[in-house]
């Protein structure tokens, strides 16, 4: 929970540095970035309604990589990167923990309207950064694909560790790091696809990407 409560912060933060870099896409984004900090209150809200206090020092711990790069982004003025980053592994990594988290969310009081608020929320912010990813890139997959190989390469690595430090967690709400982690695969693949890039490309690029990661999860559950 705490997580997805410093989570919705980091997003929030995201759409504000990309605002101040595009003005021309500034209000809208800044609109975003209210709907993020809403879910995190709404998430604190469902929490304490159900006696779970946010670990946030955990929380920023797990979430300081993914901060370090939107700052960097930030300075850089690099907002297609900040895009890739917030669309692909932010707004993914929270689809992919929201939607299976539903299924279950009526055990907790206040949760399901919560979570189904902020799920349908962040399927439009993708829409939103796909789109915009689409018409910028239409004509240049490559480049699209360099680039979204640099930043997720370390948003991923981060996620999936993260995913891996709060497998227990998970087990015990009753869900499975390895389901979110697959579910964020597909999402993924998903992406860039809708971006434009071929299904086999896309699945290739996917498996580069992923496939350090799935050994090493293999790796730590044997070990
Ligand atoms: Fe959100
Ligand atoms: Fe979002």
């Amino acid at each position: 929970m705490g997580l997805a409560i410093f989570g919705e912060k980091v997003a929030a933060r995201t759409y504000v540095a990309m605002a101040e870099i595009r003005d021309e896409h500034a209000e809208l984004l800044r609109k975003f970035a209210g709907m993020e900090a809403r879910h995190g209150a709404s998430f604190l809200a469902a929490s304490r309604a159900n006696g779970v206090e946010p670990d946030r020092e955990f929380a920023d711990g797990e979430l300081g990589y993914l901060i370090e790069q939107v700052d960097r982004y930030s300075a850089e003025r690099d907002f297609d990167a900040l895009a890739i980053l917030q669309g692909f592994i932010v707004e993914s990594l929270a689809i992919a923990t929201y939607e299976p988290f539903l299924a279950i969310a009526d055990r907790y009081p206040g949760a399901t309207e919560a979570f189904s608020t902020a799920l349908a929320d962040e399927r439009f912010h993708v829409d939103w950064i796909t789109r915009y990813l689409r018409l910028r890139y239409f004509d240049r997959t490559g480049e699209f694909l360099g680039l979204a190989e640099r930043v997720n390469v370390q948003g991923i690595d981060c996620v999936g560790g993260t995913l891996m430090n709060i497998a227990g967690h998970l087990d015990q709400v009753g869900l499975s790091g390895a389901d979110c982690a697959a579910g964020m695969l597909d999402g993924y693949a998903a992406l860039l696809e809708d971006v434009g890039l071929e299904q086999r490309a896309a699945l290739k690029n996917v498996t580069t990407l992923f496939a350090p990661l799935l050994v090493r999860y293999q790796r730590e559950r044997a070990g």
